[in-house]
């Protein structure tokens, strides 16, 4: 996928009006990536200026919606995109036609796309009730080849089009677009820079994200993230430690770490801690209360993060561990270097170390060539494993990928039909684990206002169960006990002990 040009030279095969950048640049290092800080910041006060002018001469403020689609990497992609939105001096509405429309999109599977295509589609009529509305679209979808012709063949009014990893010069682009510039395309096919010193924004005060790796070299057959997200690069251990104690100053006590495989954080630095190590250093931070961390690859989750897990309380009580398929045959030709039984024996050692933690899982239906006998082995992991908790897709082909060449036998009626067969499994144990709580007492963080039920907010306990219980707006960000009353399924209603007393 990687193409490497000579440095600074516009890829000449681009189509016209793209430019693409090498994927490799040499002679860049630490400096250049404080350099190119530098340039970021002083573009981010000339966005500010030209967004002055124009909120001048329209005789009100800009606003600007960033829209997000796709996994917690995205979400905190958008978290940077506002914080250099509000940066410039724009402001956020919920409402359709912004000023600004940033399009953040997700290419995992198809029905992503779709989504995006809809959305586009109301947008030139939104250009039509407000003129100078500028509309981008960044993000995995960006970065698959072939996806930028049809989006500037099919939606012409969209103006600006970067991707993944160039999102770092969002502030060089916005002062573009702001200054009236159109048609901007700007696509790098890799990088090998990690410039994190732009502002955030963060969607909640009191939780966070923070990216420890970028990109992915596992090449799950299936999979188009490698492609778009390029090679795996590690942030150093310092880095990430001095953004978690910013975070912390700034009122943040649960962080999430981020990465695609999380287990091989550090495998491209010379010298570096393991990721357990760094989970302990990360749950030792003054001010730190709950320690998250997305996605595990069970090929690689080693004895010493379980014993993190069982040794420091901080860590929280969930893995996401995702399983794709319980077939050892499939597991081969998707490429994800565990059998059915290593993937089993993994899960029950988890089970039988830390039995307050619980476990969630991905898993794939209708890869090409799988049969009845393959879904069996599927659901006889999820019965044997007991998931809390599982998110179960029809696989989507991805252009690129080397799944996508492989013929299937199977008719959709099979692969709906198995799909079922999946889903009622595995909410037959959700259900079951999630019920076993009831009457139990736990710490809760309470996260948000419950929009559907008037008076109560819905707090997230360690384990990753949500429970609604009775409060108001004034309880966001604490940490409180909280007795499960009544299980709905996979959620509960609940009442804070205080409450209770
Ligand atoms: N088709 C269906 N599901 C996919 N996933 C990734 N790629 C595909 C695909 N091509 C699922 C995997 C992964 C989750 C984030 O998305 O289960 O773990
Ligand atoms: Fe995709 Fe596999 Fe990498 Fe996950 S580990 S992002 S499924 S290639």
């Amino acid at each position: 996928m990687n193409k490497v040009t000579s440095p600074g030279h516009t890829d000449q095969t681009a189509p016209a009006g793209v430019r693409r950048r090498p994927s490799v640049i040499p002679e860049m290092g630490e400096s250049t990536d404080r350099l190119e800080s530098l340039r970021q910041e002083e573009y981010l006060q000339r966005a500010a200026q030209a967004a002055a002018r124009l909120s001048e001469e329209i005789g009100r403020p800009l606003t600007f919606q960033v829209v997000t689609f796709g996994c917690q990497m995205n979400a905190r992609d958008s978290e940077k995109l506002t914080g250099i939105l509000l940066q410039a001096g724009l402001q956020p509405t919920e409402e359709e036609g912004a000023d600004v429309v940033i399009f953040n999109t997700c290419t995992i599977r198809d029905n992503a796309d779709q989504r995006l295509f809809g959305r586009l589609g109301r947008v030139s009529h939104q250009k039509r009730l407000n003129p100078i509305m500028k509309t981008a679209v960044c993000g995995c979808m960006t970065q698959e080849p072939g996806n930028v012709d049809k989006l500037r063949r099919s939606y012409p009014f969209v103006d600006l089009i970067f991707g993944t990893h160039n999102l770092f010069r969002f502030p060089e682009y916005l002062y573009r677009l702001l200054s009236g510039e159109k048609h901007i395309v700007e696509l790098w096919e890799g990088t090998d820079r990690i410039v994190e010193t732009l502002p955030v924004k963060r969607l909640y005060p009191f939780k966070s994200g923070v990216n420890i790796t970028f990109g992915c070299n596992n090449f799950c057959t299936y999979c188009i993230v490698p492609y778009v997200r390029g090679r795996e690069r590690s942030r150093t251990a310092e880095e990430i430690l001095e953004e978690v104690r910013r975070l912390a100053a700034d009122g943040v006590t649960e962080i999430m770490l981020l990465g695609q495989n999380v287990n091989s954080y550090g495998n491209d630095l010379e010298d570096s801690i393991s990721f357990p190590e760094l989970c302990r250093r990360v749950c030792r931070t003054e001010g730190i209360k709950r320690v998250r961390f997305m996605t595990p690859h069970p090929k690689d989750l080693s004895d010493e993060l379980i014993e993190v897990i069982r040794t420091e309380p901080v860590m929280a009580r969930h893995i996401h561990l995702p399983l794709q398929s319980g077939s050892t045959e499939i597991l081969r030709r998707m490429n994800r270097r565990y059998t059915k039984d290593q993937y089993l024996e993994l899960a029950l050692k988890i089970r039988d170390r830390l039995p307050d933690v619980a476990l969630s899982t991905d898993i794939i239906v209708g890869f090409p060539g799988e049969t009845d006998a393959d879904v069996e082995d599927t659901l006889d992991v999820i019965r044997r494993v007991s998931f809390d908790n599982a998110f179960t897709f029809i696989f989507s082909p991805r252009r690129g990928t080397p799944a996508a060449q492989l013929e299937d036998t199977s008719s959709e009626a099979d692969i709906h039909r198995r799909f079922d067969a999946v889903l009622r499994q595995v909410q037959t144990c959700a259900r079951a684990r999630t019920r076993a709580l009831e009457g139990q007492v736990m710490e809760g963080l309470v996260e948000e206002v419950n929009r559907q039920q008037a008076g109560y907010v819905t707090a997230r306990l360690s384990n990753n169960l949500l429970v609604h219980i009775p409060g108001d707006a004034s309880m966001i960000g604490q940490y409180l006990p909280i007795r499960l009353e009544d299980c709905r399924g996979f959620y509960y209603f609940g009442k804070t002990e205080e409450c209770n007393g």
